[in-house]
């Protein structure tokens, strides 16, 4: 499987999303690839924000050595499925990609848990540090719903 989260600035929710499955896969001995990426260029080549280090190291996850890049159209070709962090970064990428996403490509990521379905990952970024805590306990379980969907997806094949 190849997984690639995508939020805006590709430094506050989608690394924590990166790091949190890029853990679970490691743990699970999976050889599964898993990337992130923003919509927006401002932050390019950057670490993740602090807080976002902060909260992911208090939870025994290292995303220091990621870095920020930007979505791109060939992503269509090398991810397997594409999450987006928000709806409005769904959008964003829908109309970016045109007819190039493959039926069932492109998902919010809080959909594939019956109990969060159709709702975004807050933004932290506008907010105060404690926001990150919240965002990486909303992140975590909605891995564990997305690496359930994956593996059978994998299973499957
Ligand atoms: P992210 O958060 O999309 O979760 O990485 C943001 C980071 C930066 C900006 C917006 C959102 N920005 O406007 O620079």
């Amino acid at each position: 499987m190849r997984i690639l989260f995508v939020c805006l600035g590709n430094i506050c929710r989608s690394p924590i999303a990166d790091g949190w499955m890029r853990h679970k896969v490691a743990s699970e001995n999976l050889k599964w690839v898993i990337d992130s990426a923003g919509t927006e260029s401002y932050h390019v080549g950057e670490a993740p924000h602090p807080q976002s280090q902060r909260v992911c190291r208090e939870n025994g996850l290292d995303i220091s050595g990621l870095r920020a890049r930007q979505f791109r159209a060939s992503d269509f070709e090398q991810f397997d499925l594409i999450y987006a962090m928000s709806s409005d970064v769904l959008e964003e990428i829908r109309q970016l990609a045109g007819p190039r996403i493959k039926s069932g490509q492109l998902r919010l990521f809080l959909d594939e848990d019956p109990q969060t379905q159709g709702q975004s990952v807050t933004d932290p970024w506008y907010g105060p540090p404690e926001g990150y805590d919240a965002v990486f306990q909303v992140i975590a379980q909605g891995g564990e719903a997305i690496f359930q969907t994956c593996l059978l997806a994998d299973r499957a094949r």
